[in-house]
């Protein structure tokens, strides 16, 4: 099996002009490229939301009494092997280059993360075919996989939350935010912010647990809950969709306070270690996502690639646990880290 540096080795150069398959992607090197992985505007929003992760420290204690490290996670009536799971990225191409395209970057991507005991969203785009594939893929993995829905207009969101609903995925997702994203403004199906009343339409057609991704704040996780969503995800798209943002892990206490108690908070954005994971599991996340790095684990070595950050995400978690005193994930408080 390849290590990590030896697959980011081979993905570099292969994933078209804008992404550097960095050693650690912390957002300078593709800062403002859009199209690319980078950050809109200045493209700051990427690099600070993996800044503001660095800033917390782990607090140790090995004097707690001895047992195995347990990283299983439930959540929508599934057991998952950890708290983590794979961010959705639409129009691959667009942003990596002409090696993949979304369909076999999902082909990949969705079976290899069911088979590392996790899940993996997709993403969406304009090209209606993204979204189509994406849910045939989740499908034939027996839906595992979580199918994210752009906030279009009415009748596209109505035909594409369709689609999600025959993939049997435990979830949905939607972006609310991603009409900031400057390649879909003014472009046909139109994306646009959407009023409680129409989330809650959404959420209703959806049969499964809804999830509301795109969440910065106390007053819009409210809204979220207002309109029936059961989970959202702290997110500000990785800095792609509004410049000067502040970053998730600045703003994750606080949605957790407001709506943690009854609803399930993710959060993404910079995380890039089961260190981080565990940061954020102590700051009251009860999981998160991650998108960037899987990019060039899948165009450096495909399933394997997947895999092998997977398994060093959690053996970095497993460590962690045992070395802050907590044996489940039940067991991490926020006194073990400091801020
Ligand atoms: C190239 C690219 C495409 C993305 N496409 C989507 C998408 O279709 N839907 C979505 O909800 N988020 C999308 N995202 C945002 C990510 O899912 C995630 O929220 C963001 O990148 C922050 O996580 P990270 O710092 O771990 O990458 C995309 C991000 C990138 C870099």
């Amino acid at each position: 099996m390849k290590t990590v540096p030896e697959i980011l080795k081979l993905a570099a150069g292969e994933m078209g002009d804008q992404c550097k398959a960095c050693p650690v992607c912390d957002g300078k090197a593709c800062r403002n490229r859009m199209p690319g992985p980078g950050a809109k505007g200045i493209g700051d929003v990427a690099i600070r939301n993996y800044d503001a992760w660095q800033k917390i420290r782990v607090n140790m204690d090995t004097l707690v009494a001895k047992g195995a490290i347990d990283t299983t996670f439930r959540v929508f009536g599934r057991e998952y092997a950890m708290p983590l799971f794979v961010g959705p990225i639409g129009a691959v191409t667009l942003h990596y280059g002409k090696k993949l395209g979304d369909a076999e970057y999902n082909d990949i991507l969705i079976p290899a993360a069911k088979k590392a005991g996790i899940l993996a969203f997709t993403g969406d785009g304009v090209d209606a075919t993204i979204m189509q594939r994406a849910t045939k893929t989740i499908a034939a993995a027996g839906g595992c996989g979580i199918p994210t829905v752009k906030p279009w207009d009415t009748a596209t969101v109505r035909e594409k939350m369709a689609l999600a609903r025959s993939t049997g995925a435990p979830a949905i997702a939607m972006d609310i935010d991603a009409a900031g994203l400057p390649f879909i403004q003014n472009l046909d199906p139109p994306a646009g912010p959407m009023s409680v009343d129409e989330l809650a339409e959404v959420v209703a057609s959806a049969g499964v647990p809804f999830i509301v991704k795109g969440v910065m704040s106390a007053k819009v996780a409210r809204k979220a809950k207002q309109a029936g969503a059961a989970a959202v995800i702290v997110s500000n798209h990785g800095g792609r969709v509004l410049d000067q943002c502040p970053a998730t892990a600045e703003v994750l206490e606080e949605v957790v306070d407001a709506v943690g108690d009854s609803m399930t908070v993710f959060v993404d954005g910079g995380i890039r270690s089961g260190v981080d994971i565990f940061k954020a599991l102590a700051l009251g996340a009860d999981g998160v996502l991650v998108c960037r790095p899987f990019a060039p684990m899948i165009y450096g070595a495909g399933e394997e690639g997947v895999l092998q950050l997977i398994t060093k995400y959690r053996a970095e978690l497993a460590d962690t646990m045992l070395m802050c005193g907590a044996r489940k994930l039940s067991d991490i408080t926020r006194d073990m880290v400091r801020v």
